[in-house]
């Protein structure tokens, strides 16, 4: 059963029932479309496009550029005041077995890490997840960034779902090296995850901008939830996450503030049990 709300996630979520949820995933927009009043900062120039490297509120792509005489910390610093509350909110709703995944880009992962850590205390951070990809241009100036992050806390340490056996197994590298059926089974992927991105001219394609693969949100629901768990993605776009979690039988509720999102989930999950509010 998916269940969709169209909602602000700070306002919806205190509603929900504490420790209510085996498994959240977020994956949250760069940009929180707020002024921030620095004289400084409103200098920042985000110019809309397809081609953008961040994701701006609503799922847009912009490209940014600041002016040299920013101080690095005034780009950051209103982002995680944003994020604060609704991870606090994550931690409430999570079960004691319950985990917590956050995608970041390469700009944002080390502030949010901190106050993951603040939030959820260091003890309980599990792993960097690295999805790794291989689309578009390279740069011939500077090391192409053509990763995100995944951030991977427990509740409580320790005590964390992890279905090794329910993850994909990948090919070995060197399989001259191993034994047949070794190369057979194949191996447990580690941290680092190769995955592509959503093709341009697939069939998963749902034309939302910052659309995520169902191939990554597929292994997270196989190995890090039971089938009874509740599932919770409040960052939802176009559904990927509850898209996977349905395919595997989950029971799965999205948040997402944009008609447009939830536009393009009403499209996607046509004919399947579904509950818009
Ligand atoms: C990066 S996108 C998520 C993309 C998604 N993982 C997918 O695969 O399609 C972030 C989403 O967060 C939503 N969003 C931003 N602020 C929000 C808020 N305060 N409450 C709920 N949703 C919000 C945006 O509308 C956008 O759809």
């Amino acid at each position: 059963m998916i269940t969709v709300h169209h909602a602000d996630n700070l306002a919806l979520l205190p509603t929900l029932r504490a420790a209510s949820f085996g498994l959240i995933y977020i994956d949250p927009p760069f940009n929180t479309g707020r002024t921030v009043r620095r004289s400084r900062v409103t200098s920042r120039k985000a110019v809309e496009g397809e081609a953008g490297t961040r994701t701006g509120f609503g799922g847009t792509r912009y490209v940014s550029t600041l002016r040299k005489s920013e101080s690095y910390a005034d780009q950051f610093d209103d982002y995680p005041a944003w994020l604060a509350p609704r991870l606090v909110e994550a931690r409430r709703l999570l079960s004691v077995r319950g985990s917590l995944f956050v995608h970041l880009d390469y700009r944002e992962v080390h502030y949010v890490k901190v106050l993951l850590d603040t939030i959820f205390g260091r003890e309980n951070f599990v792993n960097e997840i690295i999805w790794a990809y291989d689309y578009g241009a390279r740069s011939s100036t500077r090391w192409s960034p053509k990763h995100d992050t995944i951030l991977w806390y427990s509740k409580s340490p320790g005590r964390h779902i992890f279905n090794a056996d329910a993850a994909d197994r990948i090919p070995y590298m060197a399989p001259g090296l191993v034994t047949p059926e070794k190369v057979a089974r194949g191996k447990m992927p580690t941290d680092t995850w190769w995955h592509t991105i959503v093709s341009p001219t697939g069939k998963e394609k749902t034309g939302y901008p910052t659309q995520k693969p169902l191939g990554v949100l597929e292994r997270l629901v196989k190995v890090h939830s039971r089938p009874k768990d509740r599932l919770l993605d409040f960052f939802a776009g176009s559904g990927s996450f509850g898209d996977a979690a349905d395919r595997h039988g989950r029971d799965v509720t999205l948040v997402d503030a944009s008609a447009a999102a939830i536009r393009v989930m009403k499209k996607r999950f046509a004919g399947r049990d579904v509950s818009f509010r």
